[in-house]
């Protein structure tokens, strides 16, 4: 039976990602924070799918906790097949505040874990000929919202170096980029979920299945939700003024 390791697999679109892998037969390691949530989500997934459920209580700001992590990653008697790289929360500070510490603890989470277990996932899964690794950026990385947006980026064009460097090893590597999704990302992060009318948020369900669609069919970037996919492909093709004019809306609105 392969195994998946899914970080932030406790809520939102990593608990989305931890379902669909166990509903496809992987046994589950949980990493997150919250010991109560880790358990909850373990007994459900248990119950409905029958696999094993592995919890690993981590603190991926902290780097002696993320080495645990990375050290689960590397132990080639129990191969993690799937990396999904996924835990995170809402940046909104503004990059001329005095304190910088929330960015980076975002840092901490979402790029230096993101570097250094893919790169233990990498190097574990190279020398076995298989795997996958599914790194989870944002529509955010194509606009300018602050330092969330660079983090997202910096996801996104990692994930598609990481791409050409494993080429021919059996590895396969996707960045997911969703828009915005109904989770506890805004709440957490003391925000209001932007109002979109209903279509326009991305089924929290269809994200991991669009990456994991992504990873079967050899495409490195997956964009879930067709208003998504159109709004990218304007921030990408389109003049330059649209995405800079969003970006200047939404950090504007921040301010208030
Ligand atoms: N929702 C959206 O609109 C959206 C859109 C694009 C991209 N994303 C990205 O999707 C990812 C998941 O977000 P979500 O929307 O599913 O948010 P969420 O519902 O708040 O879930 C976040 C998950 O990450 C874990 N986590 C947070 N900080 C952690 C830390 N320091 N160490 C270990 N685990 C940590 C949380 O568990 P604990 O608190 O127990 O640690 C939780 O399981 C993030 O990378 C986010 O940037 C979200």
């Amino acid at each position: 039976m392969t195994t998946a390791l899914v970080t932030g697999g406790t809520s939102g679109l990593g608990e989305a990602f931890a379902h669909e892998l166990a509903r496809r037969g992987n046994n589950i390691v949980l990493v997150a924070r919250d010991e109560e949530a880790l358990a909850s989500v373990a007994t459900v997934l248990h119950a409905k799918y029958g696999v094993d459920v592995e919890i690993l209580r981590a603190d991926l700001a902290h780097r002696d906790q993320t080495a645990v992590v990375v050290a689960r990653l590397l132990d080639q008697e129990h191969p993690v097949d799937t990396l999904v790289n996924n835990a995170g929360f809402g940046l909104y500070g503004s990059l001329l505040a005095e304190d910088l510490s929330e960015q980076e603890r975002a840092m901490e989470v979402m790029v230096h874990a993101v570097l250094l277990l893919s790169n233990a996932a990498a190097r574990a899964m190279a020398v076995r000929g298989s795997g996958t690794i599914i790194n989870i950026s944002s529509s955010s990385a194509w606009i300018y919202t602050g330092n969330y947006s660079a983090i997202k980026s910096w996801v996104l064009t990692f994930t598609k170096a990481l791409a050409v460097e494993l080429e021919g090893t059996g590895v396969r590597v996707v960045a997911s980029c969703p828009g915005w999704a109904k989770t506890n990302f805004h709440s957490r992060a003391g925000q209001k979920r932007p109002s979109l009318p209903a279509w326009a948020y991305v089924p929290v369900a269809s994200v991991p299945r669009d990456a994991l669609a992504c990873a079967d069919s050899g495409k490195v970037v997956s964009v879930p939700h067709w208003p998504w996919k159109i709004a990218i492909w304007v921030a990408q093709h389109g003049p330059q003024s649209i995405p800079r004019s969003f970006a200047r809306k939404i950090t504007n609105s921040r301010k208030k």
